[in-house]
């Protein structure tokens, strides 16, 4: 691994491990492009909520199929640290996105073979320079099967509700710990057992279980195992 090279790094793992702040904090640090991969699926559950395709954990696969060319997803970037905003056909709705109905619809929507192909088609122009951190569930298994740095990140269920929890009461979203903890148990499952693209460890992935690691720990152990990748390659 020449450190000149831009290189795709794919962090894959369960909801709320701290996986975006991780990706993020990656890219910041490399001066590459963070791409939320879980941001996609969202808004198009989003678009699929408002024309009423989805509703209580149940989609509508075939109308969904159907109005998937009316879904263009984008993101808007701020120059400075790599935030970066999700557009929905144009309309911001970073937050929206983010809200319980959609975290309570998203994975039925994702579980959906041609909603991923388009996703996946999306993910793998956005990231084919290089330079890029993307965090999702299949990035490394699917969408970038031959990227050279790849993580898989775990939690203890308890401290990924916590912090989804702490995260939604400092955006000032509704929170409801028990309902979070259900929502969290529910991905886990659906993520894990769907028949497209489960939610799985690629063989070469290297395991991070941050559930007593602060977000500095984290980056110390990056940076350790990037340097090893580094000098790995210059042997
Ligand atoms: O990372 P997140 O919790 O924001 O992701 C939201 C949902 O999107 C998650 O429950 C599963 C789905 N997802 C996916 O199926 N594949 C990805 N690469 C990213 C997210």
């Amino acid at each position: 691994m020449n450190k000149e090279t831009k290189l795709i790094i794919t962090v894959d793992g369960y909801s709320s491990c701290g996986k975006s702040t991780f990706a993020r904090a990656i890219a910041d640090e490399l001066g590459y492009i963070y791409i939320d991969s879980g941001a996609m699926y969202r808004a198009v559950t989003l678009f699929c909520l408002r024309r009423g395709l989805v509703a209580g954990g149940v989609a509508d696969t075939g109308r969904i199929i159907s109005v998937l060319p009316e879904i263009d997803i984008t993101f808007r970037r701020d120059g400075e640290k790599g935030y970066s905003e999700t557009l929905l056909n144009g309309e911001p709705v970073e937050r929206e996105i983010r809200g319980r109905e959609v975290s309570d619809n998203v994975s039925a929507v994702s579980t959906i073979a041609g909603v991923r192909v388009k996703l996946v088609e999306l993910q793998r122009s956005m990231g084919k320079g290089g330079g890029i951190v993307m965090d999702g569930r299949d990035i490394g298994t699917v969408v970038f099967p031959g990227a050279e740095l790849k993580i898989f990140m775990t939690a203890t269920p308890e401290v990924r509700a916590k912090r989804r929890y702490l995260e939604l009461v400092s955006k000032g979203l509704p929170a409801d710990y028990e309902a979070v903890v259900r929502n969290i148990s529910d991905r886990d499952r659906i993520d894990s057992t769907r028949e497209a693209s489960p939610l799985r460890r690629a063989d070469d992935a290297v395991i991070l279980d941050n559930s007593v690691m602060t977000p500095e720990e984290q980056m110390v152990w990056f940076r350790k195992l990037y340097e090893e990748r580094a000098n790995e390659s210059r042997d």
